[in-house]
């Protein structure tokens, strides 16, 4: 087997926790000959573990791409904003790119990422994980099976959980719509794409409705403090009370956000001075705690999407209606229900999948898109993760926000328009 040389860019809890140990475990040839990392400790615990030779090892991700190119491809995984100049730079270099969502917070740079990698014929796989995960392969396999017929409508919920809703949107870094982007981007982005990728057509039009309801200064309690740790009157009661969540002796997400020094003396300061001890009521978010989203596709099928942070589980829930039958997932279960309707009234005939539980992150998606990019780099298995699909699940996003905002039904040719216009 040939090898591929990769390049990581930025070596944070995605790219060096969640895709780079898939090289140790089952590299399929891969493996890492450069990095890019400003944080000191992330950068010498990369280069440590993949043995990265020193003369390609790089403060930041402009120092790598001003380099010659130095890979056949590299992981862009820094944050949502620095996605467009990232990618853009390993395009114009020539690298095949694996790139975490979004693309980029901003529709203009959605597509103009899109025209760069058309014109230079290079490949772009955005992080869409779920696409790789059993649960939805196996889905996607029934549906073009016709194992219900024709698609008609979905209902589909993304519970995003109490608990990591206030982790990554209320604490974290995606807590603010300008520093990141909305949360239909952040979060449900990947639910779009499932969505019409399942569904095999593009969207048509979308409404929205959503707000920050709960995660406000008014709610707060009589007399909590600005962080847990400085003597909350609610800290054996309230759900959210950080050392609850950060204070149990666990070293993987989300304590691994916490930094470096994960003893208890190391997590009692980074309560005390960084976000992940701040009370969820202080307000310093804005993005929403809830919205729902309805889509009308192109070949007529219609969904009900739900996103919200008040769930116990972390998990997808989808009901999949067709001309012959119905599809019922929950992700939390790992279970798919497949009914196929039956002669006269209530005779359908169930069958319930079990899926193998995966132990790597997202279900095994993770692992997932890593096993896959290797095929696509080296050309043996097609990619069917298109970039101009992702651009338009990204599109969808940013329509639903403006049709969240403005109250109107968007049209997205119409919406698109508008957009190349500005
Ligand atoms: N696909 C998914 O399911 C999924 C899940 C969570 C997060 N994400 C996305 O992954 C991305 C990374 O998230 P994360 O949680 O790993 O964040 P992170 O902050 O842990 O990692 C980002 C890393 O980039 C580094 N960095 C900053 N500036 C840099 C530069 N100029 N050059 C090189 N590196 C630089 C940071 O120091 C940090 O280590 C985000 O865009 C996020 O939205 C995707």
């Amino acid at each position: 087997m040939s090898t591929i040389t990769l390049a990581l860019v930025g070596a944070g809890e995605r790219g060096q926790n969640c895709y780079a140990p898939h090289v140790l475990r089952n590299g399929q040839g891969m493996h890492f000959t450069a990095v890019a990392e400003p944080d000191e400790h992330r950068r010498n615990e990369f280069v440590a573990h993949y043995g990265v030779p020193s003369q390609n090892v790089f403060k930041t991700a402009d120092e790598l791409f001003a380099a010659p190119r130095i890979a056949d491809a590299v992981l862009i995984c820094t944050q949502d904003k620095q996605h467009y100049e990232h990618a853009r730079a390993a395009i114009l270099k020539g690298y095949t790119v694996l790139l975490e969502k979004p693309i980029s917070p901003s529709p203009q740079e959605c597509i103009s990422l899109q025209k760069l990698a058309t014109k230079h014929g290079v490949t772009i796989v955005v992080c869409h994980v779920l696409r790789y995960t059993n649960i939805f392969k196996t889905i996607k396999k029934l549906l073009d099976d016709g194992a219900i017929g024709d698609i008609v409508s979905i209902v589909h919920t993304e519970n995003i959980g109490y608990w990591h809703y206030a982790h990554s949107y209320v604490r974290g870094n995606w807590k603010s719509s300008a520093d990141s982007s909305p949360m239909i981007l952040a979060k449900c982005c990947h639910d779009l794409d499932i969505l019409s990728w399942l569904i095999g057509s593009r969207c048509k039009s979308v409404s929205s409705f959503g707000d920050l309801r709960y995660f406000t200064k008014d709610n707060a309690p009589e007399g909590a403090p600005s962080r847990c740790l400085e003597g909350c009157p609610k800290s054996s009661t309230c759900p959210y009370y950080a050392p609850k969540m950060y204070m149990t002796g666990a070293k993987d997400w989300p304590a691994s956000c916490l930094g470096p020094d994960l003893s208890e003396e190391g997590r009692r300061r980074a309560l005390m001075e960084g976000p992940y001890g701040k009370c969820v009521f202080s307000g310093e978010n804005d993005v929403v705690d809830h919205q729902v989203a309805s889509l009308l596709f192109e070949n007529g099928v219609s969904v009900s999407f739900t996103a919200s942070a008040f769930s116990n589980a972390c998990e997808r829930t989808m009901k999949i209606m067709g001309t012959t039958g119905e599809i019922n997932v929950s992700t939390a279960n790992n279970q798919v229900t497949l009914t196929e309707f039956g002669p006269g009234m209530r005779t359908g005939n169930t069958n319930t999948i079990k899926i193998v539980k995966s132990p790597y992150g997202h279900n095994g998606g993770d692992e997932g898109i890593m096993e896959n990019f290797a095929g696509v780099i080296r050309g043996f298995v097609p990619n069917e993760n298109l970039f101009e699909q992702s651009v338009h699940s990204h599109i969808i996003a940013f329509a639903a926000e403006e049709a969240r905002l403005t109250g109107e039904v968007v049209n997205l040719s119409e919406f698109e328009k508008t957009i190349l216009a500005d």
